[in-house]
């Protein structure tokens, strides 16, 4: 029989997800089909019910519903539940349980690009629920250092503190970063800023930005932010929000199908999507 997988959220219309998911069950003749649900916050337990009755085989969870599904699943993974946000959820026999594949989704794409992250200093923009899950996942691996700047520095102290693997990090204020930014070998922009409609704005200045630094930013709309195009005319290697979308998305299918495909493919298919 059709298995049925879904990603559930509240909008969920403007999701690339069943079509990245669907050309992949395609592309590996797997016979199933990935289908968005818009589920409004009242309901999250009613529909996690509805998917348990009908077996559903997994699902991705996306804003808002990415900390209150946790208490209705079964099981949660180790790390998702120091991130406090499950993304992915694998039924496994009627057992629900769930993962976090955004933080692990963006480490995937970053040792795909970069020779090591061993040993690599890094600076992670911003302190909501991205910079969490990859500001954990980075500390889970290993790397050098990771430091971490926001506008609200509390926020980003909180991070720091709830943080359960072992790394050395610095908070430091906006201008701090700014002054300090040629230290960095990894830089990762997670705010919205600079995200449509307000396109022109950046979180920080680059006028210290290092030739060849490896710059990050987990938006993709617009594909190339402000921040961006700035990073790339002072000479870094650059990566838009596809990457880390695709990755968190190769992940899940991963967990659920056993296979880990084609990021380039699942590329191209959102891209086509964004136009
Ligand atoms: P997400 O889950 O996508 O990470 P979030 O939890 O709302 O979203 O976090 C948004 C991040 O963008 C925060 O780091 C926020 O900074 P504050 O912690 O100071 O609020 C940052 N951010 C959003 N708009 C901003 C702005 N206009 N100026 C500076 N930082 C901004």
């Amino acid at each position: 029989m059709q298995k049925l997988y879904a990603v559930i959220g509240d909008p969920i219309a403007q999701s690339m997800s069943p079509i990245m998911h669907n050309d992949l069950f395609q592309f590996y003749g797997i016979d199933a089909h990935y289908h968005a649900f818009a589920i409004k916050e009242k309901n999250l337990e009613i529909a996690v019910n509805g998917f348990r009755a009908i077996d559903l085989a997994g699902f991705n969870v996306t804003v808002p519903h990415k900390v209150a599904i946790m208490p209705l699943l079964d099981e949660i993974d180790p790390l998702a539940k120091s991130i406090g946000a499950v993304n992915t959820v694998v039924n496994v026999n009627g057992c629900l349980i769930g993962y976090n594949t955004d933080g692990s989704g963006f480490v995937h794409g970053l040792k795909s690009k970069l020779p090591s992250i061993v040993n690599k200093k890094v600076l992670i923009i911003g302190a909501g629920g991205a910079a969490r899950s990859i500001y954990f996942t980075l500390a889970s691996v290993g790397v050098g250092t990771i430091d971490l700047t926001n506008r609200t520095l509390e926020k980003a102290k909180g991070l720091s503190y709830d943080c359960p693997y072992e790394v050395q990090t610095s908070i430091l204020t906006l201008s701090e970063a700014e002054e300090q930014l040629a230290v960095y070998d990894i830089i990762i922009q997670t705010t919205s800023i600079g995200m449509a409609p307000q396109t022109e704005c950046k979180p920080i200045s680059l006028h210290n930005l290092r030739e060849n630094t490896f710059v990050s930013d987990i938006i993709y709309n617009p594909l190339e932010t402000e921040f961006l195009k700035r990073a790339k005319e002072r000479g870094a290697i650059t990566e838009n929000g596809i990457a880390m979308f695709v990755n968190q998305g190769a992940l899940a299918f991963e967990k659920w199908t056993g296979i880990l495909p084609d990021t380039n493919r699942m590329a191209i298919t959102v891209q086509k999507q964004l136009g």
